[in-house]
């Protein structure tokens, strides 16, 4: 028997185990863990590995994730080993400026949702409201309005899959359309299918400080076609996203500076959840190492032993998907293969947190995440080049920054933070590396049931320290944080502290500090209390950009309906 949580086997149950065609399981949670490393072991037979090392590292592959050690990104979960076989979460496609352009990426992009895939895109290509097209003698309708075509075409997607749609969709900050766009959610039913993110550019940061205008230049061509006050722009995407959480900015020159395949062309997005640049038509896959189980035995400091030895394994995984992925179409799978890039990650960082005895919201727990981050990081290079012996470099590493930095890398990429938003469910941690949004949380699955958990760590410590009573934990469940609860030590509610009691600088530190280590970006929500000023937001992006972040995301709380995650019981 796996030691998974009810939570986690209603998961796997609804959305991972295999069907028939009737829609029948026919797959239990151990079966499903063997297909898939066994899948992903075979990979290893192109590489000239002889059929007993094959098998010994599909036990090595099973015991990685049926451990909750690591788990790999949903799609592989879901598709490893069987016909669809589409294994990665992030994709992002170009939109090109032609009507043609457009429309086949709308196809391309049902195709990649059905196969549970997520998208992000650049509208910056297309030319602005009201410009006129040669062809027709017509008015353009600008890339706002094409974005509810790939809206529309993921709802309909969405019917019947096991995944929601989800994409990104990011305007330069000199797009002459940016207004509109920044405005375009405060209708609440518009482009709900999508993440927006302005791209700004240190142009505009500036600008921004020193009270200047900015200019807007037409996509095609650059001919400048106006400006705008960056001071006000600025003011205009901090007070929508205190609205409704959007836009979230990315910083697109912070990312093409750190893009080690310069040579490549310039990055214009970002996957869904921000967490992974890439280049037009290039796809990712996303894994996860489990901190949560990376504390030593006597809780005293981290098992760098074991963590090294999972971070290897990990990278030979993701290095292994890359071949056994199916690929939605042919011009993705070249891209993907010319860098080869995977995204590494950790979950669990508050519960590792909670088993050192350390606040979130502290110097102490920045230190640890930069540590933590730094030796993942360094270890993921060294088993990525240990691949490279065997297998090459990935394909583009000529005229790359790993050529000039002397570092022959199997992986264009190595390390990402995801969000984990469903695999930490299934590990029964912490998503990525968020605080404790709750001791307690409900979450809705795919708009059914609201699953309910008491935090495992707090309840197995509540039994140890002698304080646990049903009593108890009912209240927990019912609060949601345990700062207000009559007997709980008080060195316990320290460690426990959540999101809510959590400043937004805090957030942003510990969002920075993953960040120095991280080949890719980090995903993180800042979350802000609902009495929050809109100066604090401002605030946080400041922070965010003079810490080396490659983009931001904040919520208020309770300012967007139909919340995922609901602090304790909703009665
Ligand atoms: O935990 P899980 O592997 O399911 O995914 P995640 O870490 O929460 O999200 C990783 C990435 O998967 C996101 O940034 C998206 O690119 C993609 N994703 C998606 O396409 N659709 C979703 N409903 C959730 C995630």
């Amino acid at each position: 028997m796996l030691d998974l949580t009810e939570n986690a086997l209603a998961i796997l149950e609804r959305r991972y185990l295999n069907r028939d065609e009737k829609g029948e399981i026919i797959e239990s949670t151990e079966e499903l863990f063997d297909r898939v490393a066994k899948s992903i072991a075979e990979i290893d037979l192109v590489y000239g590995a002889k059929e007993e090392e094959v098998a010994a590292l599909h036990d090595r592959f099973y015991h990685l994730m049926t451990s909750l050690d690591f788990l790999p990104n949903s799609p592989t979960l879901m598709n490893a080993g069987l016909p669809l076989g589409q294994l990665s979460a992030c994709f992002v496609l170009p939109v090109p400026d032609t009507m043609e352009g457009i429309f086949e990426a709308v196809k391309n992009t049902a195709l990649i949702h059905k196969s549970g895939g997520g998208t992000g895109f650049s509208f910056s290509r297309l030319r602005p409201k009201g410009s006129v097209v040669r062809s027709t003698g017509g008015v353009a309708s600008g890339p706002i309005s094409f974005m509810k075509v790939f809206n529309t075409a993921t709802e309909a997607v969405k019917q019947g899959g096991k995944r929601r749609g989800a994409n990104m969709g990011i305007l330069r900050v000199d797009h002459p359309d940016i207004l509109e766009f920044i405005k375009c959610k405060e209708d609440k039913s518009e482009l709900t299918n999508f993440n927006l993110s302005v791209g700004i550019t240190e142009e505009f940061m500036a600008a921004v400080r020193k009270k200047e205008t900015y200019p807007l230049r037409d996509p095609i061509g650059k001919k400048v076609m106006g400006v705008l006050d960056a001071a006000q722009v600025f003011k205009l995407i901090v007070e929508k996203a205190w609205e409704s959480g959007e836009p979230g900015i990315v910083f697109l020159d912070r990312i093409n500076g750190d893009n080690p395949l310069q040579h490549m062309g310039e990055i214009e997005s970002t996957n869904p959840c921000g967490e992974q640049p890439l280049l037009p038509n290039e796809s990712c896959n996303l894994g996860s190492i489990n901190l949560a189980r990376m504390g030593k035995d006597d809780g005293r400091g981290i098992d760098y032993e074991k963590l090294k030895e999972k971070v290897h394994l990990a990278v030979h995984f993701l290095d292994n998907v890359i071949d056994a992925n199916t690929y939605p179409l042919p011009e993705i799978e070249a891209r993907s293969k010319e860098t080869r890039k995977i995204g590494l990650g950790v979950m669990g960082f508050a519960d590792l947190l909670t088993l050192l005895g350390i606040s979130y919201d502290s110097e102490e727990a920045v230190t640890v995440a930069e540590q933590i981050m730094k030796f993942i990081n360094s270890e993921a290079k060294k088993a990525s080049m240990n691949l490279a012996q065997d297998r090459g470099t990935f394909p583009q590493y000529h005229g790359s920054r790993w050529e000039k930095e002397n570092m022959p890398l199997r992986n264009a990429t190595t390390t990402t933070i995801a969000p984990t938003g469903t695999i930490s469910m299934i590990a029964g941690c912490s998503s990525g590396i968020e605080p404790l949004f709750a001791v307690a949380y409900t979450k809705v699955c795919m708009d059914e049931d609201k699953l309910m958990e008491v935090h495992p760590v707090f309840k197995r410590l509540a039994l140890e320290k002698g304080f646990y009573t049903p009593e108890l934990m009912e209240k927990v469940k019912k609060l949601g944080s345990v700062s207000m609860i009559k007997g709980i030590p008080d060195e316990v509610k320290r460690i426990f502290v959540t999101t809510q009691d959590i400043s937004p600088y805090w957030h942003v530190r510990l969002q920075a500090a993953f960040q120095k280590y991280t080949d890719n970006a980090v995903s993180k929500t800042i979350n802000f209390p609902r009495n929050a000023h809109v100066k604090e937001i401002e605030e946080a992006y400041f922070l965010a950009y003079e810490l080396g972040c490659k983009g931001l995301t904040v919520y208020r709380d309770g300012s967007r309906e139909g919340q995922v995650l609901n602090v304790g019981e909703v009665t």
